[in-house]
């Protein structure tokens, strides 16, 4: 009889109450608290990005703190590669006799005056047919596939030591004479991006493309194979120098 509801003391079941009521405030407080926070932080991502972008277009003190942001003007300047089909190959042309003084101004003095390469410099003719004997001369003439990258490669890396110090019009002439005096075009040739991807290279076909993919099979990374039995044996004729230098040190 004691144990039942209606003998239970109203006090106590009233501070229950109370008990439960804080504790659900309590719990609400805590979940507001937690969106309030929330809502805080995404806010605050999202100002961030905005202004990390705004900092990116203006460049201002907003943009990540590395380096420093590149004006278009910069990027273009930068942006000077040309493709084998003549994409990237900027506005221009430039004729053989041009190039033939250009030539005698920047580069003779390294590659010789009539192209032949000198000590280590490379020659910029020659070498027809070598590319399968003995000692392969590999040249505009006789290597290059595609004449859009004879502007390329110009263009960006030579003269060597002075990089991106000729216009566009001068290396579209100096391509135009290295590639007369290979004798791939005659001498009233002009080059320029419409030109060049027409170019035909000696050795356009000398190039093979590998067959795709490559790599066949299913990737393995577990318990692929037995341990490869990996040894190795020195040449005969090394055996004595070996052997010989072992014996010397202590
Ligand atoms: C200061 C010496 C120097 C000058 C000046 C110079 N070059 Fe070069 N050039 C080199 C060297 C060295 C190489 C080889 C670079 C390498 O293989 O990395 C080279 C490579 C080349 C090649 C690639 C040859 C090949 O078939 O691999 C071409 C094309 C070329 N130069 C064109 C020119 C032209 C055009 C000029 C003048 C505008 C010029 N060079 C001025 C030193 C020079």
């Amino acid at each position: 009889m004691c144990g039942s509801p209606e003998h239970q003391p109203a006090q106590p079941r009233q501070q229950g109450r109370l008990r439960t009521l804080t504790a659900a405030f309590a719990g609400a407080l805590w979940a507001w608290l937690a969106m309030a926070l929330l809502l805080a932080g995404l806010a605050f991502v999202i100002v961030s990005a905005q202004a990390a972008r705004a900092g990116e277009q203006t460049g201002g003190p907003q943009a990540p703190d590395i380096g420093q942001m590149l004006t278009p003007a910069e990027i273009a300047a930068l942006d000077r590669d040309a493709r084998p089909d003549g994409a990237g190959l900027p506005a221009g042309a430039g004729n053989v006799a041009q190039g033939e003084d250009l030539y005698a101004t920047h580069c003779a003095a390294c590659h010789g005056e009539f192209a032949e390469g000198q000590g280590r410099i490379p020659a910029l003719l020659g070498g027809e047919g070598s590319l399968n004997g003995e000692a392969p001369m590999r040249t505009i003439g006789s290597y290059w596939p595609h004449a859009p990258g004879v502007f390329d490669y110009i263009h960006r890396a030579m003269p060597e030591g002075h990089a991106f110090s000729l216009k566009a019009e001068e290396v579209y002439a100096l391509v135009a004479y290295l590639l007369h005096i290979n004798g791939i075009v005659e001498d009233d040739f002009i080059a320029s991006a419409r030109t060049l991807p027409r170019v035909m290279m000696p050795n356009r076909n000398g190039f093979i493309r590998p067959p795709h993919p490559v790599a066949k099979g299913r990737r393995c990374m577990r318990n692929c194979r037995p341990a490869p039995d990996i040894s190795a044996e020195a040449p005969a004729q090394m055996e004595g120098v070996m052997i010989g230098e072992e014996e010397q040190t202590p």
